[in-house]
């Protein structure tokens, strides 16, 4: 169903890799409420992945970009301006990937040039995107700007590795960018804290599948689901948030205030 909340918004979402992938979700549903699209991926996730069919289903361009360039960015945010019509509304960063896992390095003996290029990836990029938008004064008044985080940034899950401290250090470039964005237009930035959900970066972490069920359980309410997510993420570029920024917002059926599940005493 459409309230047609965002029509009449311009946006970028990053990160749709497949069917699976949270973005896609925040695509589809950003299109059914009204809202213009681009979509983009770093160029070799383009050749493996299937963003043209989510494309040619929402009628939206692509315009790759490695999001560890300021270059790319900058082609990027100036194509979408052109070819949307005018200043953007939000931007979605939803992009993960740490070498180290990928390699099943134990956390006690990683690759510190690895970790770097994790940092990079899965959260300076958020840095980069702001700096490039905020340089290019691409925001309209009351935009809005999201990443998508973990709560490993708070508390200790050791399976997520190094990706703990990518997603503790992109949580803070959205609350000390956020300063700075609200100063300049009132564009709001947030990271929304999801639950374990099966996508590819997902179920790249060891013991994922085990540790969703158990999350599932630990959660109230289950784990949110990624079209969940997608519509949270509507209601975060909507004219209905507009002073919510700066903040880490859990969307995780009631994970993070748990302390013991009965329904895990009883398994
Ligand atoms: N799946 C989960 O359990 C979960 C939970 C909480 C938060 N998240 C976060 O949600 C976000 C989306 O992940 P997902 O679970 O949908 O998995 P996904 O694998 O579908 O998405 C990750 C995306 O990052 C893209 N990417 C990697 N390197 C890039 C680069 N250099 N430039 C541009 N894009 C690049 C990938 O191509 C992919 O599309 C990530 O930030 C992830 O950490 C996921």
């Amino acid at each position: 169903m459409s309230n047609n909340l965002l029509k009449g918004k311009r946006g970028i979402i990053f990160g749709a890799l497949d069917e699976q992938s949270i973005a896609w979700k925040v695509a589809e549903e950003c299109v059914a409420q009204g809202a213009l699209i681009t979509l983009t991926n770093a160029p070799v996730a383009l050749r493996f992945g299937q963003l043209d069919a989510l494309a040619e289903k929402l009628n939206a361009e692509i315009i790759p970009c490695d999001a560890t360039s300021i270059e790319e960015l900058e082609n990027l945010l100036t194509k979408s301006m052109d070819i949307l019509g005018g200043k953007l509304d939000f931007i979605l960063h939803s992009i993960g990937m740490s070498v180290n896992v990928r390699k099943k390095k134990p956390y006690t003996d990683l690759k510190h040039d690895w970790m770097q290029k994790t940092f990079d990836v899965s959260a300076i990029s958020f840095h980069k995107l702001m700096q490039s938008a905020y340089k290019l004064d691409v925001m309209n008044e009351w935009g809005s700007i999201l990443a998508l985080s973990y709560i490993a940034a708070q508390r200790t899950f050791p399976d997520y590795s190094e990706m703990a401290e990518s997603k503790a250090l992109l949580e803070s470039f959205a609350r000390s960018f956020g300063y700075h964005w609200a100063l300049k237009n009132n564009v709001r930035v947030n990271t929304i804290s999801q639950s374990p959900t099966m996508t590819t970066a997902g179920k790249g972490v060891k013991g994922f599948v085990d540790f969703f069920d158990y999350a599932e359980k630990m959660s109230p309410m289950g784990n949110a689901s990624a079209e969940d997510c997608a519509k949270y993420c509507v209601s975060l570029f909507s004219d209905f948030t507009r002073m919510v920024t700066m903040q880490n917002l859990y969307h995780d059926g009631g994970f993070s205030n748990m302390g013991m599940s009965p329904a895990i005493l009883e398994k």
